[in-house]
């Protein structure tokens, strides 16, 4: 049988997404250039590995390009960046109108912009397409967001969606996302969230055991009781790395406490801040993570200034209302960025289809989504704090929130995203915020000018400041 799609690089996720096509009985063959210094080719050992599948391999891109029936559908699957470039740039020469390449990785949404455009004028079809769940997704069923041509989708749509997750409705985690870089643009806010989420439940753990003195264990089964509630896959690999013992000592404590990144989340901020929509958790997180990574800086200061020991005593409610709002508030502002972004760009996204192909496959996935899916289906243009379904448990848990984030404040304990949830909902729900000083200011030192609360919105004025 023909190859439909033709795999390019076989890196964790390649060989993964490669595996998965292979076992529901999609005809793929395989590309991986040859790695200088190996013995084996890559391709060739992979193939060979699998023989069931009987995947055709090849180490000589010409070869591998002519083997596939045209239009070619071909799959990237390399690291993000300077390899795509250099990929697409050998691959041109070989390929003929109308083919197709799907771009699987992080991309940024202005390289796949770059790219899509680059690839029309020579009548290519291009898909960026944005793939979550890590490895075990991409074997087993990954959350896929393709964005770009429509035909492109229809061509390849049903191969993604045979190898998505499924909804808890048997449909594909799958949908065609919108034109341009509306797919990458949404894989890269789905990273967003996760980075959110990934540090809210990181400051809760080091709240709970080192200001409330609970021990690994009590933390792993609190956060599994939370998760009856939640529902999500990151508290419950949480509560794993809880319990995950090496030569009789938690894990955990080897593990040094400075964070990676490999730029979704601040990508994601700075979108923000180019569209100018506030986006204080998402910000916040990858902040904490570039303070955790300059470790030499924290010993050096923690010597200085000495954090004298607390006891706090919070209960587990308090803890868990303050931690279940500020996750939603986290989700709120991400869909707040899409919302921006897809009248920015003309998109029309999906916000429900987003939230639902979201609710199993990738990193996010929790009950919050499975929510967020159902909601946003009629409610689409509507901030989702402003959801008629979340309005008690917003009432009853802000308070909540506020005494934790005084708590740990009070107790010398950084709890920055947890804060920024709180100081965006504070500020949200002002009908007044200090900006008028703000414009009073702009205007003394720059005549700036100023609306009036007196006057007409669009009306501008201007004082004459050290004269008045
Ligand atoms: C996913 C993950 C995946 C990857 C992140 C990690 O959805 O499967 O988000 O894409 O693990 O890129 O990002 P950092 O290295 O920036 O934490």
């Amino acid at each position: 049988e023909l190859p439909e799609i033709g795999l390019i690089g076989l890196g964790v996720m390649g060989k993964s997404l490669a595996l998965n096509m292979a076992s529901k009985q999609i005809p793929i063959a395989v590309y991986n250039r040859e790695v200088q210094g190996s013995e084996e080719g890559v391709a060739r050992d992979f193939a060979n590995s699998h023989p069931d599948h009987q995947i055709p391999w090849f180490d000589d891109l010409q070869v591998f390009v002519k083997s596939l029936p045209k239009p070619r559908n071909i799959f990237l699957m390399v690291n993000a960046g300077k390899a795509v470039d250099s990929v697409i740039q050998q691959l041109i020469p070989h390929l003929d109108k109308g083919d197709l390449i799907i771009d699987g990785g992080n991309s940024h949404y202005t390289d796949t912009q770059r790219r899509a455009k680059k690839l029309k004028e020579k009548e290519i079809l291009f898909l960026g397409t944005g793939v979550s769940g890590g490895e075990e997704g991409a074997l087993k069923g990954p959350s896929i967001m393709p964005g770009g041509d429509r035909k492109a989708y229809d061509r390849v749509g049903n191969v993604l969606e045979a190898i998505a997750a499924k909804d808890h409705q048997e449909n594909p985690c799958c949908t065609y996302i919108g034109p341009g870089a509306s797919g990458h643009f949404v894989k890269m806010l789905h990273n967003g969230i996760e980075y959110g989420e990934m540090q809210l439940i990181a400051e809760f753990y080091q709240l709970l055991r080192f200001r409330l003195h609970y021990q690994p264990e009590q933390i792993a089964d609190l956060f599994l009781d939370w998760n009856k509630d939640m529902k999500s896959y990151l508290l419950s690999i949480s509560v794993e790395i809880l319990r995950f013992q090496e030569k009789n000592e938690l894990l955990l404590d080897k593990i040094l406490d400075a964070a990676g990144q490999k730029g979704t989340g601040s990508w994601s901020s700075i979108a923000a801040l180019n569209l100018g929509v506030p986006f204080d958790t998402i910000t916040t997180a990858v902040m904490a993570r570039n303070i955790s990574a300059e470790k030499e800086l924290r010993l050096t200061f923690a010597e200085i200034f000495k954090h004298t020991e607390h006891f706090l005593e919070i209960s587990e409610e308090e803890l868990f209302k303050a931690y279940k709002l500020a996750s939603l508030i986290n989700h709120a502002t991400g869909f707040e960025l899409l919302r921006a972004a897809s009248s920015e760009y003309n998109w029309q996204l999906n916000f429900s289809e987003i939230a639902r192909i979201w609710t199993n496959g990738c990193i996010i996935k929790s009950g919050l989504m499975q929510q967020l899916s159902e909601l946003l289906k009629d409610s689409a243009g509507q901030h989702v704090l402003s959801l008629e379904a979340f309005r008690e448990m917003i009432e009853t848990n802000k308070s909540s929130l506020a005494f934790v984030v005084g708590k740990s404040v009070e107790a010398e304990n950084p709890l920055p995203v947890a804060s920024a949830a709180l100081n965006y909902f504070w500020n949200l729900t002002s009908a007044t915020t200090s900006a008028n000083m703000i414009q009073a200011q702009r205007d003394y030192f720059g005549a700036h000018t100023y609306e009036r609360t007196d006057g007409k919105r669009g009306e501008f004025h201007h004082t004459n400041w050290s004269k008045s």
